[in-house]
């Protein structure tokens, strides 16, 4: 189980989206991107020279300059990931919205998640859709596209699919279920279609495409559930960061709480993992 917890850690886009993001607060996160689980606790499973860091960190747009100097000034290459696009509602002009990717970009994020109309959706403009999705890949450049399709809000499971396929045919290297703010977050139901739109759009043009569940996604159950799904529908291949990313904030508080309890015995008590 405690490897099957460390995997889940790798996978991680440690995440944090408040209003009240300062400098500090993301350095505090960059750091526990780089040291998600205490060095003694890795030892006793002997995985501390195994460079175990979560998959990215993932921050606004006008904080990307602060993760990417303190991951700078910490000597360590895990990637900034940004939010862009009007996030979490897409209700801002397509060319704000594609402005917002390239400077996070020009600021050095090297993945962006983007949050599609879903008015598109949910009037069947697929070819609009898809259209928009396009330019945002455009406007990426180099950095990879994940695509949220806010499936709390698509209102049908075939919505989910089509527009799962579209994201995957304009270019998104990911699809991700959520912003983390819609009333509705990642559900199995919509994962699994998800995952077999990502199936099927492998088996007709041999492209792997990864997967990102976000929203409400807590407890280390949570992230094993999680990861036994992906085996279950996609195997062993997806089970890694470059094609399976899990977004959360508190998550791998829960999960060192888990490892630390499977390596002493007991159960941690609050200061003893110090969390940001
Ligand atoms: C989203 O798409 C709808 C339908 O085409 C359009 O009316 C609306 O202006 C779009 N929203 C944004 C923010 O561009
Ligand atoms: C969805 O996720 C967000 C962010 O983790 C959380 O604040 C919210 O309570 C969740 N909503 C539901 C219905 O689980």
């Amino acid at each position: 189980m405690a490897a099957w917890l460390l995997k889940a850690v790798t996978c991680i886009d440690l995440t944090t989206l408040s209003g009240d993001d300062t400098a500090s607060n993301i350095q505090r996160l960059c750091y526990k991107a780089k040291y998600p689980i205490r060095e003694d606790l890795l030892k006793a499973l002997n995985m501390h020279d195994k460079g175990v860091t979560t998959a990215a960190v993932c921050v606004y747009p006008a904080r990307v300059c602060d993760a990417v100097r303190a991951l700078k000034a910490a000597g360590c290459d895990i990637p900034v990931a940004s939010v862009a696009t009007g996030f979490p509602a897409a209700q801002t002009h397509l060319k704000t919205r594609l402005e917002e990717i390239r400077l996070a970009v020009e600021d050095g994020a090297t993945e962006i998640d983007v949050v599609i109309n879903r008015t598109l959706v949910l009037t069947g403009q697929w070819k609009a859709l898809y259209d928009e999705i396009r330019q945002f890949r455009k406007a990426c450049g180099e950095a990879h596209l994940k695509t949220i399709l806010a499936t709390g809000e698509l209102g049908s499971l075939t919505n989910v699919y089509k527009a799962s396929m579209i994201a995957m045919m304009a270019g998104s290297d990911f699809i991700k279920t959520s912003t983390g703010k819609e009333t509705v977050n990642a559900t199995f139901p919509v994962a699994i279609v998800m995952l077999r739109a990502i199936r099927d759009f492998f088996w007709k043009t041999g492209n792997k495409v990864g997967f990102k569940p976000a929203g409400g996604i807590r407890s280390a159950k949570d992230s094993l559930v999680w990861l036994s799904l992906i085996k279950e529908e996609l195997g062993d291949e997806w089970m890694k960061p470059e094609l399976f990313r899990i977004g959360a904030s508190t998550l791998l508080a829960d999960i060192e709480r888990q490892i630390y309890h499977h390596v002493t015995g007991r159960y941690a008590a609050y200061h003893d993992l110090p969390m940001s």
